[in-house]
C-alpha cells in the first residue's frame, strides 16, 4: 500500500474524486457489498397466544409468542433473510437457580423450533446457548459458592444444546463464555446422530454495557443490579486475548464464530479475518440498535442510512454476516434499492 502510494503519481494527474463522480465507476470499484444474505434478524419470543409485546429499551421490537412469531417469521422468509436466532424471555416463576428450564425439550424454545422448522424448513433457525433467561440470578452459567463454576456449567450447556439440537434448529450459538464448552457440546451432538448441527460460537464476546436493552428484553436483569459477567465475557481492552479465544474454538470444532458486540470491535472482526479467514459474524447488539434508532428518531441521522452504513462497516471490516435487530428493516431497503 504504501509502494503504491509513493510510486503513483500525485494531484493534478491523480483525481480520486473521478471514480466517484460516475455511477458506473463508484459500482464497480465498490470494495464490500451488503446484501440479504448476510442478515440474521434475532427474535424474542414469549410464552402464550397471540402476544406481542413491545420491548422498552427497544422500539420497533418485539416479544412474540410462538403463533405470532410465525407470522414475522413469514415476513423474514419472503424478504429472503437467511436466518433467525431466537432468545427467550422466561417468566420469574419458571426461573431457579441452576436454570432447569434451559434443558426441557417442551421448553419455550423447543416448541418454537418445531413450529417454524414444519412451516419453514429452509429458514436458518439459531438457538443460544446461555442459562441468563432461565437462572433465577441473571447468569449464563451456574454460580456454585458465589463463583459461576465453568465445568459444572458445561455440563448443562450441553443438555441444553441436545434439547434444541433435537428441537431440530440448524446452529447452536454458545454465547456464554465458558472454556471448552464447544468440544463438549460436539462431542455431545455427535454421539447422539446430530452430526449435521452446527456450532456457530461467540468465540470473542465482551463484558459490555452494550447488552443493556437485551437484559431488558430477556428480563435477566435481576435485583435491578446491573450484572457484571466479566469473570467470564472479555476485558475490552484486550485484542490478543480474542485472538487466542477465537483459534481455540475453531480448534474445539466451531464451523463459524461470532464477534460481540460489533461496533465497538470492528478492529477485532478485522484482525480476525487477516489471522485466520474463517467465517466470521458480527453482532450488532441491543445497545447499539437503541443508539441509532434513537439518535434517528430525534432526527440528528437518517435511520436508513446510518443502518446501511453501520452495516457495511461489518462487511468491510471482514465480516461475512451480520446479527442486527435491524435486519428486516435493512433486508426492506436493500429490496429497493
Ligand atoms: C447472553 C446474551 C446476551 C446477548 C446475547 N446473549 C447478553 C449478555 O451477555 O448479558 C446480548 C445481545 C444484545 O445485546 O443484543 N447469553
Amino acid at each position: 500500500m504504501k509502494n503504491l502510494f509513493t510510486t503513483s503519481p500525485h494531484y493534478p494527474r491523480t483525481r480520486m474524486r473521478r471514480n466517484r463522480g460516475n455511477v458506473f465507476s463508484k459500482l464497480i470499484s465498490a470494495e464490500s457489498a451488503l446484501s440479504v444474505n448476510d442478515l440474521i434478524m434475532p427474535l424474542f419470543v414469549v410464552e402464550g397466544k397471540g402476544v406481542s409485546q413491545s420491548i422498552e429499551s427497544m422500539p420497533n421490537i418485539f416479544r412474540y409468542s410462538p403463533d405470532k412469531v410465525l407470522k414475522v417469521v413469514e415476513k423474514i422468509v419472503s424478504l429472503e433473510i437467511p436466518a433467525i436466532a431466537l432468545f427467550p424471555k422466561i417468566e420469574d416463576s419458571l426461573k431457579d437457580k441452576s436454570g432447569s428450564l434451559a434443558y426441557n425439550s417442551d421448553n419455550l424454545i423447543c416448541e418454537t423450533v418445531r413450529l417454524i422448522k414444519s412451516e419453514f424448513p429452509n429458514l436458518g433457525v439459531i438457538c443460544d446457548v446461555a442459562l441468563d433467561p432461565y437462572t433465577d440470578h441473571g447468569h449464563d452459567g451456574l454460580l456454585i459458592n458465589d463463583q459461576i463454576d465453568n465445568d459444572e456449567t458445561i455440563k448443562a450447556l450441553v443438555k441444553q444444546s441436545l434439547v434444541q439440537a433435537e428441537a431440530g434448529c440448524d446452529a447452536i450459538a454458545p454465547s456464554d463464555m465458558m472454556d471448552g464448552r464447544v468440544s463438549a457440546i460436539r462431542d455431545a451432538l455427535d454421539s447422539k446422530g446430530l452430526k449435521d448441527t452446527q456450532i456457530i460460537s461467540y468465540a470473542a464476546k465482551y463484558a459490555s454495557s452494550f447488552y443493556g436493552p437485551f437484559r431488558e428484553a430477556v428480563g435477566s436483569n435481576n435485583l435491578k443490579n446491573v450484572i457484571d459477567k466479566s469473570s467470564y465475557q472479555m476485558n475490552p481492552a484486550n485484542s490478543d486475548e480474542a485472538m487466542r479465544e477465537i483459534s481455540l474454538d475453531i480448534n474445539e470444532g466451531s464451523d463459524m464464530i461470532i464477534i460481540k458486540p460489533g461496533m465497538p470491535y470492528l478492529d477485532i472482526i478485522y484482525r480476525a479475518q487477516k489471522e485466520f479467514n474463517f467465517p466470521i459474524l458480527a453482532y450488532q447488539v441491543s445497545g447499539e440498535y437503541s443508539m441509532i434508532f434513537h439518535i434517528s428518531k430525534k432526527g440528528y441521522i437518517d435511520y436508513e442510512k446510518a443502518v446501511l452504513e453501520s452495516l457495511i462497516g461489518f462487511k468491510r471490516a471482514g465480516a461475512c454476516g451480520i446479527l442486527s435487530y435491524f435486519s428486516l428493516d435493512a433486508a426492506k431497503m436493500l429490496k429497493n434499492t
